[in-house]
């Protein structure tokens, strides 16, 4: 009995590490797809937004956690102010905190564009870049 009370603990151990590591495993996949189309196109969200940590912007991870099961409206307004840039209704001030915006902003997104073209950011490569760091929190 004490064997196989063991053994359960031993696997439940394993198991949650396990769990623990396909978390990681995946959000380190996002990420290299997120920098693919930032690389490719020259787009500089990174200089204000980081996976885990909050900078100028917030982390994308407390966006997708903030934004967890947005339906369509939202996630076509997340994209047109990856486009436009926002300067109302600033939500993620210093006190933003795992997923929670404090309401507080008080540094707009300008409007991004491609620093190899100066283009304005494609609407494609928008939708595709809010997916992804929306798939960051399941
Ligand atoms: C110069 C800095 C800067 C750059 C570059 C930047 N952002 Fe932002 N972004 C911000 C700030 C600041 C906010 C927070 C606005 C607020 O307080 O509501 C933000 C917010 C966001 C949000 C969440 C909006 C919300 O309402 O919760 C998304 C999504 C986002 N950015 C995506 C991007 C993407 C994708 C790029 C690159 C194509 C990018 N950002 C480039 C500064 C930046």
């Amino acid at each position: 009995m004490k064997a196989l009370k063991t053994l359960l603990i031993g696997a439940v151990a394993a198991g949650s590490l396990l769990t623990a590591n396909v978390v990681w495993a995946d959000a380190a996949e996002i990420e290299k797809k997120i920098d693919a189309i930032l690389e490719e196109n020259g787009y500089i969200c990174k200089t204000c937004h980081q996976i885990e940590t909050k900078g100028v912007g917030p982390a994308y991870m407390d966006v997708a956690k903030n934004y967890k099961g947005a339906d369509d409206a939202t996630v076509a307004k997340l994209v047109k102010q990856t486009i436009e840039g926002k300067s109302e209704g600033l939500i993620w001030g210093p006190d933003s905190a795992d997923g929670k915006p404090d309401g507080k902003g008080a540094m707009p997104m300008p409007p991004n564009m491609s620093s190899k073209t100066s283009q304005p950011i494609t609407e494609d490569h928008a939708k595709e870049l809010v997916k992804l760091v929306l798939s960051l929190a399941k």
